[in-house]
């Protein structure tokens, strides 16, 4: 006997996402959902079903009683904040692929879906087709959960893996965006704001710590140089942007989105084009790895899909770690391994790094690789520079009882003959 629910759903969106689910629910009965309405903004545009199905009225999907399921996938945060607020006062579910709504509205929301008693899903908010947030919340849902490494936006991905095939970047983002795994403002993928939101949700997820992306350190692709590319390929390094969780002895959690360079042993190495990836440590299993595609029409509707079928027997994300006891605290006292390449040396401070184990020059560019202090990173005026690049090297996270005490500094300084 199935005690499975039937789900009257409200559809928001009938873009790359929304049109994939419903193609994948007209072929998927066994699910128990239909869609009743889809709340479209444009009606003069041709659509792939039914004309009857389409309406611009979204209050008529939101008071209609019938409707028990709302599937968010419009691109516009502030109108699906509208939408989904107003969903849970009306004692609907939601299921949502939103992260830039979710990371910036993360609080309210929680607390809004538990005040009236609604489960709010959103797989397909991170990392596309890989079951991150479920693995998080109900797998990894102990104190055992060293960190979290990952790449989780397909845009940067791919478009870094098409540099590295020899095209130029302009052209590798514009077949990102044809492909749709891009924002419709792509700068939300190459500065790295879109992984910051994604990291925001699996922060709370993880750790419970609820925060808003701004409060990371991050940076997207847009200030890789050639000279970067060189280096790598000297090392035989991969530069991949990364999104990182990592908590230290005192429950301090280091967590920041940053370009990095990758080892060939490493997982991510091989992650290539739309994929993402991510490297989950933990206490007793070490290192596990997940892989999946990141972006896309039917990576993301496949999350989406997984979301409306836990609904069917009211699956909820109970948020145990934010009632932890002892709360983890983001903190940005730790140190990063870093390469930063630049025009000229008054662009870059070296007396802000701790230590510098390698300085280079070339009338094109130089870079410095050392040490560097996590919150002297982000107080940096030139870390803000658009002509200056920062990579965190291999391993790059370093905890403060590692470092070397600071007499050393100025001494490294002169060795690498840069003072
Ligand atoms: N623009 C996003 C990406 C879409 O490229 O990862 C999936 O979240």
């Amino acid at each position: 006997m199935s005690t499975h629910k039937n789900l009257t759903i409200g559809l928001f969106g009938f873009g790359v996402v929304g049109e994939g689910i419903y193609q994948v629910l007209q072929q998927t009965p066994s699910l128990n959902a239909r869609i009743k309405k889809v709340c479209i903004r444009h009606a003069y545009k041709k659509r792939n079903a039914d004309a009857d199905l389409f309406t611009t009225d979204y209050n008529g999907i939101l008071n209609d009683p019938e409707i028990n399921l709302v599937v968010e996938l419009i691109d516009d945060a502030e109108e699906a904040y509208k939408i989904v607020t107003t969903a849970f006062r009306k004692k609907k579910s939601v299921v949502s692929a939103n992260k830039k709504l979710i990371a910036e509205h993360l609080a309210e929301l929680i607390l809004l879906q538990q005040e009236h008693g609604v489960s709010f899903l959103y797989e397909a908010a991170v990392c596309g087709s890989i079951p991150i947030i479920r693995n998080l919340e109900e797998y990894y849902d102990n104190d055992l959960l060293q960190s979290i490494c990952g790449i989780v936006n397909g845009s940067t991905n791919y478009i870094l893996t098409k540099i590295s095939e020899g095209l130029n970047y302009n052209d590798a983002l514009l077949k990102a965006q044809q492909l749709g795994f891009a924002e419709s403002n792509p700068a939300l993928d190459v500065e790295g704001i879109d992984a910051a939101n994604k990291l925001t949700i699996l922060l709370a997820h993880a750790y419970g710590i609820v925060t808003k992306p701004q409060q990371l350190i991050h940076l997207g692709i847009t200030r890789l140089h050639e000279a970067d590319a060189d280096f790598a390929r000297e090392k035989n390094y991969e530069v991949k942007l990364t999104a990182q969780a990592r908590k230290s002895p005192g429950g301090k959690i280091a967590s920041f989105v940053l370009p990095q360079f990758v080892k060939e042993e490493s997982q991510l190495f091989n992650v290539k084009n739309e994929y993402n990836g991510v490297i989950i440590e933990s206490k007793l299993a070490d290192k596990q790895f997940l892989y999946g595609k990141g972006a896309g029409r039917y990576p993301t509707s496949s999350a989406v899909i997984s979301d409306i079928s836990a609904l069917t027997y009211d699956y909820r994300y109970e948020y145990k770690k934010l009632r932890r006891h002892e709360k983890y605290v983001l903190s940005n006292d730790y140190y990063l391994k870093v390469y930063v390449s630049f025009n000229d040396w008054a662009e870059v401070n070296k007396w802000d790094f701790e230590q510098v184990n390698e300085f280079h020059s070339t009338d094109e560019r130089q870079y410095i690789t050392g040490i560097i202090y996590a919150e002297k990173l982000k107080n940096a005026d030139w870390f803000y520079d658009p002509s200056v690049s920062v990579i965190v090297l291999p391993n790059g996270i370093i905890e403060k009882e590692n470092i070397i005490a600071k007499s050393v500094k100025k001494l490294s300084l002169q060795l690498a003959g840069v003072s």
